[in-house]
């Protein structure tokens, strides 16, 4: 079965979807995007994505190119056509295609491409074994609560951390706290036993997987603060972990070079993994 994207009001076969070399995404990458997840045909945390995609349109003064009633029919029947139970979308949203000068086009129509991945089996030992972060200065902008499409620090941070044998890499302000991982919301366990992750502000991405587990933890009675934290106190910690929408929870067993905790996945991690797989599959 051929894979089928949506790109500008039309359903296509994803080997022919293109998008016009003069539109903004492609050229400054003026657009925004989201990742959602698919459970078993449905959507999660719909509502939450939909609400971010609109403040990240609205900061950036974009025009929704359809409305939120539209779009939602447009994401089902993507998820239709594609028969996909369990995997996720990309959906992104430019400012549209217009002769290449920096300031807003006058009459630019904002383009909306969506795309379905089947999901790819999750590595075991992520799980299992947990993942090594390394850390890195975050060079980013200071509207990383946007979620841009210009993901440049990102990717070559990405690349770092892989060309090193991690999995991610945790970037560092300039008072030497994380602010978050490349792709994912990084949190700590305290030797207390208290859930430490840093606050939303315009430094971080607010994850939808970061606000469903803030909610999850404290509802199962867990301590969690939010605040900053340093590289310094994230290797002195007892447990570590990321949050993802694809991945949802993964355990960080080193950070640099030092092991964090005994090296293993901590209690803390894997029950709020647990927490959360049983909340996800709840809402279904
Ligand atoms: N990344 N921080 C950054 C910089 C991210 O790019 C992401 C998500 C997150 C986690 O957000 P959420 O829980 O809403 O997925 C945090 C997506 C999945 C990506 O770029 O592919």
């Amino acid at each position: 079965m051929s894979r089928i994207a949506y790109v500008s009001g039309r359903y296509v076969r994803h080997r022919a979807a293109f998008v016009h070399i003069e539109d903004r995404g492609y050229q400054f990458a003026d657009g925004v995007y989201e990742v959602v997840a698919i459970h078993n045909g449905r959507i999660v945390d719909e509502a939450l994505h939909l609400n971010r995609l609109a403040r990240s349109l609205g900061e950036l003064k974009i025009a929704a190119p359809v409305s939120e009633r539209v779009l939602k029919l447009i994401l089902r029947r993507v998820v239709e056509l594609n028969r996909l139970r369990d995997g996720s979308l990309y959906l992104q949203i430019t400012r549209g295609v217009a002769p290449r000068e920096h300031a807003f086009p006058l009459t630019a129509q904002p383009q909306l491409v969506i795309t379905a991945k089947h999901a790819k089996p999750v590595d075991p030992d992520h799980e299992t074994e947990g993942v090594k972060a390394i850390t890195i200065p975050d060079i980013r902008w200071d509207r990383r609560d946007i979620k841009s499409v210009s993901l440049l620090p990102n990717i070559l941070g990405k690349q770092q951390a892989k060309e090193q044998g991690a999995y991610e890499a945790w970037q560092v302000d300039e008072e030497g706290n994380v602010t978050e991982g490349t792709s994912s919301n990084a949190w700590i366990v305290t030797m207390d036993g208290e859930i430490v992750t840093r606050p939303a502000s315009t430094s971080i991405l607010n994850g939808i997987t970061r606000i469903v587990a803030i909610k999850a933890a404290r509802e199962a009675g867990m301590k969690l603060v939010e605040r900053c934290f340093s590289v310094a106190e994230a290797k002195a910690a007892k447990e570590a972990f990321i949050t993802g929408t694809t991945s949802l929870v993964i355990p960080v067993t080193q950070v640099d070079d030092q092991v964090i905790g005994n090296g293993k996945p901590g209690s803390f991690t894997l029950a709020l993994r647990e927490l959360m797989i049983r909340e996800r599959d709840r809402l279904q």
